[in-house]
């Protein structure tokens, strides 16, 4: 199938950077200069300094502003500490024992919480157990059976009495909801590195990650109530019968609830992946699934587009987001955060959102996406071989108070690691948008658009068209790029990017002409200024929309927030690069 173009929701770090990690001949203790601190630590918070300006059209909705994406700056001092460490390349599990204070990733301010884990002197290499002969099945949170929701409930309310009969047992509630607070917000630093902080966001660790830390918090649960064949519901987001806050979650006598929430979002109010800011239920339910087809197969160009960027030894932290993680998993979690708290707690901010249930239940679907992804038959390859990924390495206490040290490379296949998902409808699977614009019409708006030449570099106040010429006439297989965006990074920015769409600036997503979105979160930068290149796939999009004999398209960028803040140097389109990650 031909595929992709950028996803819906695109939280690109401004700041993108590129590694400064030298070539392999090199050994990093002598090329320190040219590194820099920079661990950009996305934090699903953050008061916004400058919420955008209210519009008539298009507005974004004002949730989006609960969204942060931080980074602490400090000095460039960045020679190994472990002169070991130099030539090994996969990021290593944390230190615990040296870990340290945590921070709110987009102020920088220390947090008033200790989420350093137990030290143990004793760490195993984790193998995993054979599956077994039957697999756990992971239903949906929309329709557990009873039975099943009372042995979730009493799992985690023995969990959550572990934290009163001993905090310091690492299966406890709040234990478990530190690891993501130490593993996010700057606590463990990179082994070797002591000015590089461990991020397990942003990059293609994200997937392995969560889906580890998962794999962990179910078999605790389990065993807590006696029963290996515990699972974790997922909450089916991206089917629009699972839209909703999953109800098990808001009965507040539940040991599921959390009061610490949006309270406009709970049900029946229906999740927004694609910030889209849409009022009616239907147009909400129809974005979503035009952003799940975004970032799964039309947005997606190569494997670590919807990965991640590689993330090795050495490397500053968060190179950048795939697809689904800056998409509907941002998504859910701004949605769910509570506004009325500083830092959008508990879902709202990476330190915290481990102290709601429903952040386990959001990671069974992001992990479930990524099952999903790797079955898709699309010509873009499902798995990373490098072997820095596979041997990137984590550590975690198991159901037995154990410390393991996990690898990547052992948790590609979950049905080895003994689970798969209920079977449920993927309704997003072929949700092609399809085309409104007449024909007509567009060479009307063309005749009117301007040349690149006398438009960029490209102040986006308002909303632009521009005509683009192509690589090939007609439907060749090639991607928009639009270059070296540069941004005030204390703003939060969003623009959407259509072709040859005749209509300016409409909440509707689906439509065959939306080509993708560019945004970018609030968040620290020595100097405010991020700079960014994202590419939006086109060949699909040319399937659905008329370019027969076309060498040139119409591309309309519609600001959404801060447009005056954003500068974008250039637009091209290009042949579609190789696609394996
Ligand atoms: Cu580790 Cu959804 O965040």
């Amino acid at each position: 199938m031909a595929s992709s173009v950028q996803s819906s929701c695109t939280f690109l770090l401004a700041t993108n950077h590129r590694h400064s990690r030298p070539p392999p001949s090199s050994p990093h203790s002598l090329t320190p200069a040219g590194r820099h601190r920079r661990s950009h630590l996305f934090q699903v918070s953050c008061k916004q300094q400058n919420p955008p300006p209210p519009s008539s059209e298009g507005k974004v909705d004002r949730r989006n502003m609960l969204l942060g994406l931080g980074g602490l700056y400090g000095a460039a001092n960045l020679i190994p500490t472990n002169p070991e460490a130099a030539t090994a390349s996969p990021i290593e599990p944390p230190e615990f024992k040296a870990c340290g204070a945590a921070r709110d990733v987009q102020s920088g301010d220390l947090l008033n919480i200790n989420c350093c884990p137990p030290t143990s002197d004793k760490i195993v290499d984790f193998k995993l157990p054979p599956p077994p002969a039957k697999l756990r099945v992971r239903p949906p949170a929309h329709r557990v059976s009873k039975e099943y929701l009372a042995k979730f409930e009493e799992a985690i309310r023995r969990m959550k009495a572990l934290d009163k009969s001993d905090p310091s047992d690492p299966r406890g509630f709040m234990q478990q909801a530190n690891i993501h607070c130490a593993y996010c917000n700057g606590a463990h630093d990179q082994v070797g590195y002591k000015d590089l902080d461990l991020q397990v966001h942003n990059s293609w660790l994200f997937f392995p990650f969560h889906r580890w830390y998962l794999y962990f918090y179910e078999r605790i649960l389990g065993s807590l109530i006696d029963d290996p064949t515990f699972v974790l519901p997922f909450w089916n987001w991206d089917n629009p019968k699972g839209m909703q806050m999953p109800k098990i979650f808001d009965n507040s006598g539940s040991p599921l609830y959390d009061a610490n929430r949006n309270q406009k979002n709970r049900p029946p109010a229906i999740i927004d992946l694609g910030f889209s800011g849409a009022t009616e239920d239907l147009q909400v339910v129809v974005n979503n699934l035009t952003v799940m087809y975004s970032e799964m197969i039309r947005s997606v160009n190569s494997t670590l587009d919807f990965m991640g960027q590689p993330y090795k030894a050495g490397d500053a932290a968060s190179p950048g987001m795939g697809s689904s993680e800056r998409g509907s998993h941002v998504a859910a979690h701004v949605w769910v955060g509570d506004p009325r708290n500083k830092y959008s707690e508990d879902m709202g901010n990476f330190y915290s959102a481990g102290r709601d249930v429903l952040f386990y239940c959001h990671h069974a679907n992001v992990d479930r996406m990524w099952s999903v992804w790797r079955t898709l038959k699309t010509d873009v390859p499902k798995d990373i071989k490098d072997p820095d990924y596979l041997n990137a390495a984590f550590l975690f206490y198991d159901e037995n108070k154990q410390l393991v040290r996990v690898k990547v490379g052992d948790c590609l296949d979950h049905k080895k690691m003994g689970y798969e998902f209920e079977k449920v409808d993927t309704p997003w699977l072929n949700y092609k948008p399809t085309k409104k614009a007449a024909k007509a019409k567009i060479l009307k708006i063309a005749a009117g658009a301007e040349t690149v030449e006398a438009l960029f570099p490209l102040n986006l106040k308002k909303i632009t068209r521009v005509l683009v010429n192509k690589s090939a006439k007609g439907k060749a297989d090639e991607v928009l790029v639009l270059e070296n965006i540069e941004t005030d990074t204390t703003k939060f920015i969003k623009f959407d990017v259509f072709v040859n769409d005749e209509d300016d600036g409409s909440v509707e997503l689906d439509k065959a002409e939306y080509a993708g979105t560019f945004a970018q979160v609030p968040h620290k930068t020595k100097d405010k200024k991020g700079k960014s290149t994202i590419s939006l796939r086109l060949t699909e999009l040319y399937e659905d929309v008329d370019v027969a004999d076309d060498d040139t398209v119409v591309v309309t960028l519609i600001p959404r927030s801060n447009g005056d803040d954003v500068t974008i140097g250039g637009i091209k389109i290009i042949a579609s690069p190789p696609r394996s990650g």
